[in-house]
């Protein structure tokens, strides 16, 4: 039992959200970098370059070039056992980055110094506030000129809604800093001059701010200014307050070069300290425990078809109290059976590597013969929890889709069933009528492909999918007369989800708003009513 608490004490899983091209392939490489993962810096880089050569599951992946899939990266570092969630960004954005942000402990915020806070940053975001996860920022690309520092603060708060508290602060002027000021210690670091886009580990110099001989070393105008700084930051900023971080209300701020590697040390020790281990996760039972002996865990995502040949299904758990064993039995709380876990995958970037134990915290891949849906909970044989239900997350692209053969109704039918159930797309269908089509919602356009594929490669149905120009949906609550008398939304399309809800598609926020206005006895919710 304390065997089981010092080792899950150890493990830090997070999620790193940002817009594309803030730097979080870099940055993810730098902390494998530093964390012994790999030996020269440029080798994830390739691997995303050479991925369509060597991922053999998917055509969508090979044309692309790009991942469908969110994977897990684990290293240790300073005896801490690292699992960094991969969130899919780019172009396949979609529910599973953030789907799997639920199965992360903190996030970390990566944030482009010259951009500032960009609109994917800001929806992931919101998601991890929602789930009340600590988020820790890191401001990138310092080797570049960007926002004064204090501007930088004040926008976190004004767009996010969460105070900023610098760990550190850069050293030097804009465009050319040469360190990183630690709050706690007072100290100066100043890192060596980066000749090869940081392929290796960057050698540095600690002191104190105070010491004359850093004061020459900066020039005194720039260790005036760094003084002037220090002052304001410690006069007129917040208190540094755990408990705060802890309930996602004060993000902890770190300054660095991804490309560089200047300040990435600094933050992964930092962060690494503060970061949350697993803590208790809610059930039907009550609080469960990650300390607990019985084994539990959940479903944040499943994969299909990694391989064709097959057409096999992953389902992606993450492991919340117990310790895994290879072969253990365990019990599906959705369909009601025992489950022998034979074949557990864990995933380093693109490789897979059958594993014999695993703790909380830890993510493991499932042969799935088709019974697991997303948000599914795994527990002790015996015992009879689920997990809190996965929220609804809004949809922002939609279409209407069919089978182009209408032959092919029922396959397209129990396609479009599993793949709901799956997580793949959101189902709807159209009020009025007992129409033939399906309305779908999605959050990226690749789910929009992957649907097309998938149904015609495991279904044999092609489809006809007509885009809707609707990029906002918002489910009904009310009176149910007073919705089926709601006025001005002509331009909107009344659906219903899965469960019979109410749903209205409109083209933006401001059609929102003047339809709301006009209908003052109906509530127009983001999610669903009971989620
Ligand atoms: P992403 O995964 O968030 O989309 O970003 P990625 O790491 O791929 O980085 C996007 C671009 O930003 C890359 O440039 C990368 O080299 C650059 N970048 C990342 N971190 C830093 C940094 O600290 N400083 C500077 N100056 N640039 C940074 P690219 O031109 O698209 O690719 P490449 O030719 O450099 O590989």
């Amino acid at each position: 039992m304390e065997d089981l608490e010092l080792t899950i004490n150890k493990r830090r899983t997070f999620a790193i959200i940002s817009h594309p091209d803030a730097g979080k392939t870099t940055l993810t490489e730098k902390l494998l970098l530093y964390g012994g993962a790999i030996r020269l810096a440029g080798s994830v880089k390739s691997r995303k370059a050479a991925k369509h050569a060597v991922s053999d599951w998917m055509e969508i992946e090979k044309q692309r070039g790009i991942s469908v899939t969110s994977s897990v990266l684990q290293f240790d570092y300073d005896g801490y056992r690292v699992n960094i969630l991969d969130t899919p960004g780019h172009q396949d954005f979609s529910e599973d980055t953030y789907r799997t942000l639920m199965a992360a402990d903190s996030a970390v915020m990566l944030i482009d110094v010259a951009k500032g806070v960009e609109d994917q940053t800001k929806k992931l975001f919101h998601v991890c506030r929602q789930r009340g996860i600590p988020v820790f920022t890191f401001v990138n690309k310092l080797d570049r000129y960007g926002k004064n520092p204090f501007e930088l603060m004040e926008e976190i708060e004004q767009v996010l809604g969460i105070r900023a508290y610098p760990m550190n602060w850069p050293v030097g002027i804009d465009g050319n800093y040469v360190g990183v000021y630690n709050r706690q210690q007072a100290q100066v670091e100043l890192f060596a001059k980066d000749g090869a886009h940081g392929q290796s580990v960057l050698p540095s110099t600690m002191g104190s701010v105070s010491d004359p001989a850093f004061r020459d070393l900066l020039g005194e105008s720039v260790h005036t200014s760094l003084c002037e700084d220090i002052e304001l930051l410690d006069m007129a900023g917040d208190a540094f307050d755990y408990d705060l971080v802890a309930a996602g209300e004060l993000t902890p701020m770190f300054f660095g070069s991804a490309m560089t590697n200047f300040g990435v040390r600094p933050f992964l020790e930092e962060f690494l300290k503060l970061a949350p281990a697993p803590v208790a996760r809610m059930s039907s039972e009550g609080e469960i425990n990650p300390a607990s002996e019985d084994f539990s865990a959940f479903v944040f995502k499943i994969q299909a078809n990694m391989n064709p040949a097959h057409r096999d299904r992953l389902a992606f758990i993450r492991i919340c109290s117990g310790k895994f064993t290879r072969g253990m039995s365990v019990y599906h709380a959705q369909s009601g059976k025992a489950i022998k876990l034979a074949q557990p995958q864990q995933f380093l970037a693109q490789e897979r590597t059958i594993i014999d134990e695993a703790y909380p915290g830890d993510i493991i891949g499932l042969f799935d013969p088709g019974i697991f849906g997303i948000g599914d909970t795994l527990c002790k044989e015996g015992a009879k929890f689920t997990f809190q239900d996965f929220p609804v997350f809004p949809p922002e692209q939609f279409a209407k889709v069919q089978p182009k053969d209408t032959m092919k109704r029922k396959q397209f039918v129990k396609g479009m069933t599993q793949l709901t159930q799956e997580g793949a797309v959101q189902v709807f269908r159209q009020s009025e009528f007992a129409s033939e089509a399906f309305i779908i919602g999605v959050v990226g356009s690749l789910q929009f492909e992957v649907l097309e594929y998938r149904l015609k490669n495991e279904y044999g149905v092609e489809l006809l999918m007509d885009r809707l120009s609707f990029s906002v949906a918002r489910w009904l609550s009310g009176d149910e007369q007073a919705i089926k008398s709601m006025k001005s939304i002509d331009s909107g399309m009344m659906i219903r989800d899965i469960k019979d809800r109410p749903v209205l598609l409109l083209s933006n926020e401001w059609a929102i708003r003047w339809v709301s206005e006009r209908n003052p006895g109906v509530e127009f919710l983001e999610i669903p009513p009971d989620t």
